[in-house]
């Protein structure tokens, strides 16, 4: 049995007198431990569809269809049995770190008491050792004293580390990362996703990741879907979509994307 899958999935936000889809559709599945890559152009959908999936669309939106989790219909559980699987058997990562974390606690503080809210009885100080933990495990270094530091003593990169630090804490069945890259530089990018690589490895968490970069994503992916105006206009192994695209728009895709090897040559030609 899949871990995750979705039939049907349909998001329409309620225009004056007709629904508008974003999502028109959507159908795939998960298979445990596996890691999904979702890419596609800024509009296309990737970000509704995982909103829609932990059942967080913004006031206006409405989903349609199916959404099996771990046998579970998330479509049709209430609110309250919910929040109980967000943030502790499926995570979020988003793509801008700093507007997840609040300036005013410490990461440890956070990261804790994230734990704590889906861990009742939990003391403050058993929540610190995971919130360390999971800070090593992101390889922050000297995580016992960095767990101290507030969101702003951190890099970009590093802000992320602590959101996938946030992440793994309740040692999630399903991760999913929206864009988590984004913000930063080229290089960081690259850690970043090798972090995940890596955690999906070592933790056995399957992995949805969200991309406009077709190249970043079949790094880390099996499986990818292509989004397009809502829909899913390619589908198949990372490396088949990769190496030979059906679809135009797949191929445009491709060619949008500036390879590192292409600005390292552009720098050295210059
Ligand atoms: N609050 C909203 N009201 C109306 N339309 C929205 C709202 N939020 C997003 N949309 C529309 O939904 C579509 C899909 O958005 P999104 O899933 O965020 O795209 P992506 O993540 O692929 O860039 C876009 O066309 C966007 O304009
Ligand atoms: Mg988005």
């Amino acid at each position: 049995m899949s871990l995750l899958t979705v039939r049907g999935l349909t998001v329409a936000f309620r225009a004056i007198n007709h629904d508008v889809p974003v999502v028109a559709g959507l159908d795939f599945d998960l298979p445990r431990s596996g890691a999904l890559g979702i890419v596609g152009e800024s509009g296309s959908g990737k970000s509704m569809t995982s909103l829609a999936i932990m059942g967080l669309l913004p006031a206006g939106a409405t989903r349609t269809g199916s959404i099996v989790f771990d046998g579970t219909e998330l479509t049709a559980l209430p609110e309250r049995r919910m929040r109980a699987i967000r943030g502790d058997r499926i995570a979020m990562i988003f793509q801008d770190p700093l507007s997840s974390l609040n300036p005013y606690y410490t990461v440890g503080t956070q990261i804790a008491e994230a734990y704590r809210a889906h861990r009742s009885g939990v003391s403050r100080k058993t929540a610190r050792k995971v919130a360390i933990e999971a800070m090593e495990r992101v390889h922050i270094r000297d995580a016992a004293r960095r767990v101290d530091d507030y969101p702003h003593q951190f890099s970009g990169g590093m802000r992320q580390r602590v959101m996938i630090a946030m992440a793994l804490s309740t040692e999630p069945e399903l991760i999913i990362a929206d864009e988590p890259t984004t913000a930063l530089d080229v290089t960081v990018q690259a850690q970043i996703l090798e972090l995940l690589a890596e955690v999906r490895r070592d933790t056995g968490a399957a992995l949805i990741l969200i991309t406009h970069d077709l190249a970043v994503v079949s790094e880390v992916a099996d499986h990818l879907l292509v989004m397009r105006r809502g829909e899913v206009v390619e589908s198949g192994t990372a490396a088949q979509v990769f190496s030979d695209p059906r679809h135009a728009y797949t191929r445009a895709l491709l060619d949008a994307v500036p390879r590192i090897d292409d600005t390292i040559g552009e720098l050295r030609s210059t």
